[in-house]
Protein backbone atom coordinates (compact mmCIF):
# COMPACT_ATOMS: atom_id res chain seq x y z
CA UNK A 1 0.00 0.00 0.00
CA UNK A 2 1.35 3.26 -0.98
CA UNK A 3 -0.02 5.17 2.49
CA UNK A 4 0.24 2.08 4.76
CA UNK A 5 -0.48 4.17 8.14
CA UNK A 6 -3.97 5.59 6.29
CA UNK A 7 -4.89 8.53 3.76
CA UNK A 8 -4.10 12.09 4.19
CA UNK A 9 -6.52 14.42 4.99
CA UNK A 10 -5.38 18.62 4.13
CA UNK A 11 -7.18 21.44 6.20
CA UNK A 12 -6.90 24.93 4.66
CA UNK A 13 -8.43 27.98 5.52
CA UNK A 14 -7.51 31.58 6.61
CA UNK A 15 -6.22 33.29 9.95
CA UNK A 16 -8.81 31.55 12.94
CA UNK A 17 -11.00 29.89 10.88
CA UNK A 18 -10.28 26.81 13.30
CA UNK A 19 -7.87 24.76 11.09
CA UNK A 20 -5.54 23.57 13.94
CA UNK A 21 -8.05 22.53 16.55
CA UNK A 22 -10.47 21.09 13.95
CA UNK A 23 -7.01 19.22 12.46
CA UNK A 24 -6.24 17.95 15.95
CA UNK A 25 -9.65 16.67 16.97
CA UNK A 26 -10.11 14.88 13.42
CA UNK A 27 -7.10 13.72 13.96
CA UNK A 28 -7.58 11.86 17.25
CA UNK A 29 -10.96 10.60 16.41
CA UNK A 30 -9.45 8.70 13.47
CA UNK A 31 -6.35 7.50 15.48
CA UNK A 32 -3.61 9.69 12.78
CA UNK A 33 -1.22 11.96 13.57
CA UNK A 34 -1.38 15.76 13.49
CA UNK A 35 0.93 18.00 11.18
CA UNK A 36 -0.23 22.02 11.84
CA UNK A 37 2.41 23.72 9.30
CA UNK A 38 1.72 26.94 10.81
CA UNK A 39 3.19 25.99 13.98
CA UNK A 40 6.69 25.75 11.84
CA UNK A 41 6.50 29.26 10.16
CA UNK A 42 6.20 30.87 13.64
CA UNK A 43 8.82 28.63 15.55
CA UNK A 44 11.15 30.47 12.69
CA UNK A 45 9.57 33.73 13.13
CA UNK A 46 10.48 33.27 16.73
CA UNK A 47 13.84 32.18 16.02
CA UNK A 48 14.29 35.17 14.00
CA UNK A 49 13.59 37.97 16.55
CA UNK A 50 15.11 36.06 19.58
CA UNK A 51 18.06 35.84 17.08
CA UNK A 52 17.79 39.34 16.29
CA UNK A 53 17.48 39.27 12.49
CA UNK A 54 15.55 42.25 11.36
CA UNK A 55 12.54 41.08 9.72
CA UNK A 56 13.31 43.54 6.75
CA UNK A 57 16.37 41.44 5.73
CA UNK A 58 14.13 37.88 6.02
CA UNK A 59 13.82 38.01 2.18
CA UNK A 60 17.68 37.25 2.27
CA UNK A 61 17.55 34.39 4.41
CA UNK A 62 18.79 31.09 3.12
CA UNK A 63 19.11 27.54 4.18
CA UNK A 64 22.41 27.84 6.02
CA UNK A 65 20.91 30.55 7.89
CA UNK A 66 17.57 28.94 8.88
CA UNK A 67 19.19 25.55 9.56
CA UNK A 68 21.46 27.58 12.15
CA UNK A 69 18.19 29.00 13.70
CA UNK A 70 18.02 25.40 15.45
CA UNK A 71 14.17 25.12 14.41
CA UNK A 72 13.02 21.54 14.74
CA UNK A 73 9.67 19.59 14.85
CA UNK A 74 10.33 16.50 16.81
CA UNK A 75 7.87 13.86 16.78
CA UNK A 76 5.64 13.46 19.48
CA UNK A 77 2.80 10.88 20.66
CA UNK A 78 -0.15 12.54 17.90
CA UNK A 79 1.82 15.20 16.28
CA UNK A 80 4.69 17.52 16.16
CA UNK A 81 6.34 19.55 19.10
CA UNK A 82 8.04 22.41 17.96
CA UNK A 83 11.60 23.12 19.52
CA UNK A 84 14.21 25.82 19.22
CA UNK A 85 18.01 24.80 20.08
CA UNK A 86 16.39 21.66 21.87
CA UNK A 87 14.03 24.16 24.15
CA UNK A 88 10.33 23.53 24.06
CA UNK A 89 8.73 26.79 22.79
CA UNK A 90 5.00 25.77 22.78
CA UNK A 91 3.36 28.82 24.88
CA UNK A 92 5.67 31.99 22.83
CA UNK A 93 4.70 30.87 19.20
CA UNK A 94 0.75 31.78 19.57
CA UNK A 95 2.57 36.01 21.03
CA UNK A 96 1.58 39.03 19.41
CA UNK A 97 5.15 39.55 18.07
CA UNK A 98 5.08 36.60 16.37
CA UNK A 99 1.08 36.61 14.85
CA UNK A 100 2.62 40.06 13.87
CA UNK A 101 5.89 39.06 11.97
CA UNK A 102 4.79 35.21 10.86
CA UNK A 103 3.09 35.87 7.25
CA UNK A 104 6.61 38.06 6.70
CA UNK A 105 8.44 35.00 6.95
CA UNK A 106 5.72 32.86 5.19
CA UNK A 107 5.85 34.80 2.21
CA UNK A 108 9.58 34.33 2.01
CA UNK A 109 10.24 31.81 -0.91
CA UNK A 110 13.55 30.20 0.90
CA UNK A 111 11.62 29.81 3.49
CA UNK A 112 8.91 27.56 2.06
CA UNK A 113 11.40 25.78 -0.05
CA UNK A 114 13.23 24.97 3.35
CA UNK A 115 10.05 23.56 4.48
CA UNK A 116 8.34 21.73 2.62
CA UNK A 117 11.25 18.70 2.55
CA UNK A 118 9.96 18.38 6.21
CA UNK A 119 6.81 19.15 5.97
CA UNK A 120 6.15 16.58 3.20
CA UNK A 121 7.81 13.58 5.52
CA UNK A 122 5.68 14.09 7.94
CA UNK A 123 3.43 12.40 5.22
CA UNK A 124 5.23 9.77 4.14
CA UNK A 125 3.36 6.96 5.36
CA UNK A 126 0.48 8.56 5.42
CA UNK A 127 -2.21 8.65 8.38
CA UNK A 128 -2.07 12.37 8.41
CA UNK A 129 -4.36 15.36 9.35
CA UNK A 130 -2.70 18.60 8.33
CA UNK A 131 -3.34 22.10 8.43
CA UNK A 132 -2.12 25.12 6.96
CA UNK A 133 -2.97 27.34 3.68
CA UNK A 134 -1.29 25.78 0.81
CA UNK A 135 -1.13 21.95 2.19
CA UNK A 136 -4.00 20.96 -0.36
CA UNK A 137 -2.73 23.06 -3.05
CA UNK A 138 1.52 22.64 -2.96
CA UNK A 139 2.63 20.31 0.14
CA UNK A 140 0.64 17.55 -0.27
CA UNK A 141 -1.64 18.18 -3.73
CA UNK A 142 -2.52 14.29 -4.22
CA UNK A 143 -4.29 14.19 -0.85
CA UNK A 144 -7.13 11.76 -0.93
CA UNK A 145 -9.17 14.51 0.93
CA UNK A 146 -8.73 17.92 0.84
CA UNK A 147 -10.80 20.42 3.20
CA UNK A 148 -11.07 24.30 2.97
CA UNK A 149 -12.56 25.99 6.04
CA UNK A 150 -14.57 29.08 5.76
CA UNK A 151 -15.56 31.40 8.46
CA UNK A 152 -17.25 35.40 8.88
CA UNK A 153 -14.12 37.67 9.97
CA UNK A 154 -16.09 38.64 12.98
CA UNK A 155 -16.73 35.47 14.03
CA UNK A 156 -13.10 33.93 13.24
CA UNK A 157 -11.87 37.17 15.42
CA UNK A 158 -14.82 36.56 18.41
CA UNK A 159 -13.03 32.98 18.75
CA UNK A 160 -9.47 33.95 18.52
CA UNK A 161 -10.27 36.66 21.82
CA UNK A 162 -12.43 33.93 23.66
CA UNK A 163 -9.37 31.36 23.29
CA UNK A 164 -6.66 34.42 24.88
CA UNK A 165 -8.64 36.09 27.14
CA UNK A 166 -11.29 35.63 30.21
CA UNK A 167 -14.87 36.59 29.75
CA UNK A 168 -16.44 38.20 26.62
CA UNK A 169 -14.92 40.22 24.08
CA UNK A 170 -16.58 43.67 23.30
CA UNK A 171 -17.96 44.75 19.99
CA UNK A 172 -14.43 47.25 20.12
CA UNK A 173 -12.30 44.42 20.27
CA UNK A 174 -13.74 42.18 18.05
CA UNK A 175 -13.36 44.60 15.41
CA UNK A 176 -9.49 45.20 16.29
CA UNK A 177 -9.07 41.58 15.91
CA UNK A 178 -10.85 41.61 12.64
CA UNK A 179 -8.92 44.27 11.20
CA UNK A 180 -5.78 41.92 12.65
CA UNK A 181 -6.45 38.78 10.93
CA UNK A 182 -7.58 40.71 7.85
CA UNK A 183 -4.40 41.98 7.53
CA UNK A 184 -2.62 38.59 7.84
CA UNK A 185 -5.27 37.48 5.14
CA UNK A 186 -4.41 39.97 2.77
CA UNK A 187 -0.77 39.40 3.35
CA UNK A 188 -1.02 35.21 3.13
CA UNK A 189 -3.22 35.70 -0.16
CA UNK A 190 -1.56 37.88 -2.38
CA UNK A 191 2.10 36.38 -2.00
CA UNK A 192 3.48 35.29 -4.63
CA UNK A 193 4.55 31.84 -3.51
CA UNK A 194 1.93 29.27 -2.01
CA UNK A 195 -0.61 32.17 -1.12
CA UNK A 196 -3.69 30.79 0.74
CA UNK A 197 -5.80 29.41 -2.13
CA UNK A 198 -8.73 26.72 -2.43
CA UNK A 199 -7.73 23.73 -4.26
CA UNK A 200 -10.46 22.92 -6.75
CA UNK A 201 -11.17 19.47 -5.34
CA UNK A 202 -11.37 20.93 -1.91
CA UNK A 203 -14.38 20.35 -0.43
CA UNK A 204 -15.41 24.10 0.85
CA UNK A 205 -17.09 24.06 4.53
CA UNK A 206 -18.51 27.16 6.23
CA UNK A 207 -17.93 26.86 9.95
CA UNK A 208 -19.25 30.54 10.72
CA UNK A 209 -22.89 28.70 12.45
CA UNK A 210 -21.31 25.45 12.62
CA UNK A 211 -20.76 23.95 16.34
CA UNK A 212 -16.92 22.59 16.58
CA UNK A 213 -18.11 19.23 17.19
CA UNK A 214 -20.30 19.29 13.93
CA UNK A 215 -17.74 20.33 12.07
CA UNK A 216 -15.54 17.73 13.46
CA UNK A 217 -18.15 14.80 12.75
CA UNK A 218 -18.32 16.11 9.20
CA UNK A 219 -14.93 16.00 8.24
CA UNK A 220 -14.26 12.53 10.03
CA UNK A 221 -17.34 11.35 8.31
CA UNK A 222 -15.90 12.42 4.87
CA UNK A 223 -12.29 10.82 5.58
CA UNK A 224 -13.70 7.30 6.27
CA UNK A 225 -15.47 7.19 3.48
CA UNK A 226 -12.32 8.31 1.54
CA UNK A 227 -10.13 5.71 3.67
CA UNK A 228 -12.95 2.59 2.42
CA UNK A 229 -12.71 3.77 -0.97
CA UNK A 230 -8.54 3.61 -1.23
O1 LIG B 1 -3.85 29.65 13.49
P1 LIG B 1 -3.72 30.73 12.48
O2 LIG B 1 -4.59 30.54 11.30
O3 LIG B 1 -3.77 32.09 13.06
O4 LIG B 1 -2.24 30.67 11.96
P2 LIG B 1 -1.29 29.45 11.65
O5 LIG B 1 -2.01 28.35 10.96
O6 LIG B 1 -0.53 29.12 12.89
O7 LIG B 1 -0.30 30.13 10.58
C1 LIG B 1 0.43 31.27 10.90
C2 LIG B 1 0.95 31.90 9.61
O8 LIG B 1 1.86 30.99 8.97
C3 LIG B 1 -0.10 32.22 8.56
O9 LIG B 1 -0.66 33.51 8.72
C4 LIG B 1 0.70 32.12 7.27
O10 LIG B 1 1.37 33.33 7.00
C5 LIG B 1 1.75 31.08 7.56
N1 LIG B 1 1.44 29.75 7.01
C6 LIG B 1 1.69 29.54 5.68
O11 LIG B 1 2.08 30.44 4.97
N2 LIG B 1 1.52 28.30 5.13
C7 LIG B 1 1.07 27.30 5.88
N3 LIG B 1 0.91 26.09 5.33
C8 LIG B 1 0.78 27.49 7.24
C9 LIG B 1 0.96 28.75 7.79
Amino acid sequence: MERPDGIIVAIDGPAGSGKSSTAKAVAAELGYRHLDSGAFYRGLTLAALRAGLPPERWDQLTARTLAGLGVEGVPAASGYEIRLHGAQVAGELRSPEVNARVSLMAAVPAVRAWLLGALRQAGERGGLVADGRDIGTVVFPDAELKVFLVCSTSERARRRLLESMDGTPTPGQIREEAERLTQRDALDSSRSVAPLLRAADAVLLDTSELEFGAQVRFIVRLAREREANT
